[in-house]
């Protein structure tokens, strides 16, 4: 199968347009297992984050996969508990330790929060260091960007954000590519809702492809990185098996006016923890 479209960041590294979501995979002989199985059929990106608690077994997974470093592409996030200079420092230690490599691809800001400043500078330093090959945040809003463009001597390659048929966010897209910032989508299959939505299902039925595939596929075809999770090995597959369709412009349009401005996950402007 063919996984490997990428798109180039804006500091030229690239990055593979799919990746395996792993949240709600803890450490476990599960995401070993899961992780093992999606490098073999040909994933070469997994997201992963502190909070998510597994970078063990990923770090395992790839290990035993024998796959060599710089054919997989890996990003970890900063939690909220971890934001400020030093306790950045340290996290992003703690991961690489955990996942048993030298260097993280993408690192991100977990969420805006009120250490951001310091944040972006731990993260601007390992950038420089040569630690991370990109460096990014998640959940931002415009105004954050805003906030951050203000005193970020590097900007953002990447923010990755809730983004689905239900939230297009088309303002905050439109911002991230004037400004040279990646778009990724977190909940890219709206955590399995999106098996539920008639205009989704019409489609599925006409492209011969799963509810998954077809919004999977939009977002390939709007040059927004994707990074589906399951604890499925069947999924993971169905999941990647998007690069041998096109969906029509005025199919792509249709799903576009699904949106609602209807979030599954936290408000960005709401996270208090
Ligand atoms: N930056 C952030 O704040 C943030 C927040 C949330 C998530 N993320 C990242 O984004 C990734 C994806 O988001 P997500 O996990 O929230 O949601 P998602 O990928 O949209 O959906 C995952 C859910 O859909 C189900 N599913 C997956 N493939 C399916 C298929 N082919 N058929 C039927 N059901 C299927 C999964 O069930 P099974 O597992 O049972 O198959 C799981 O319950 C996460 O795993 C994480 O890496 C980032």
């Amino acid at each position: 199968m063919k996984i490997s479209d990428y798109i180039v960041l804006s500091n030229g590294v690239k990055m593979p347009l799919l990746g395996l979501g792993t949240f709600r995979i803890e450490d476990s002989l599960q995401i070993e297992e899961i992780v093992k199985e999606a490098l073999n059929i040909g994933y070469i990106h997994i997201d992963t984050a502190t909070v998510y608690n597994n970078e063990e077994g990923i770090g395992k997974a790839i290990k035993d996969s024998g796959i060599k470093r710089e054919k997989i592409f890996i990003t970890s996030k900063v939690a909220n508990d971890d934001q400020g200079y030093e306790t950045t420092l340290k996290a992003f230690n703690t991961s690489l330790e955990k996942l048993q490599l030298d260097y993280l691809d993408l690192y991100l800001i977990h969420w805006p929060r009120s250490l951001n400043k310091e944040t972006w500078r731990a993260l601007e330093f390992l950038y420089k260091q040569g630690k991370v090959r990109a460096i990014g945040v998640s959940n931002f809003l415009i105004h954050h960007l805003e906030d951050l463009l203000k005193y970020a001597e590097i900007k953002p390659m990447v923010n990755q954000i809730e983004h689905h048929p239900y939230l297009i966010q088309q303002e905050l897209l439109d911002y991230c590519i004037k400004n040279k910032i990646q778009v990724e989508a977190w909940a890219p299959i709206m955590k399995g809702k999106v098996f539920e939505i008639p205009l989704i299902k019409e489609l599925s039925k006409k492209y011969n492809k799963t509810e998954a595939q077809i919004v999977l596929r939009w977002n390939l075809q709007r040059n927004i990185v994707v990074i589906p999770k399951s604890a499925h090995k069947n999924r993971v597959r169905d999941n990647a098996n998007i690069f041998d369709f096109e969906i029509t412009e005025q199919d792509l349009y249709k799903i576009n006016s699904l949106d609602r401005n209807e979030r599954i996950g936290s408000n960005p402007d709401e996270i208090f923890y």
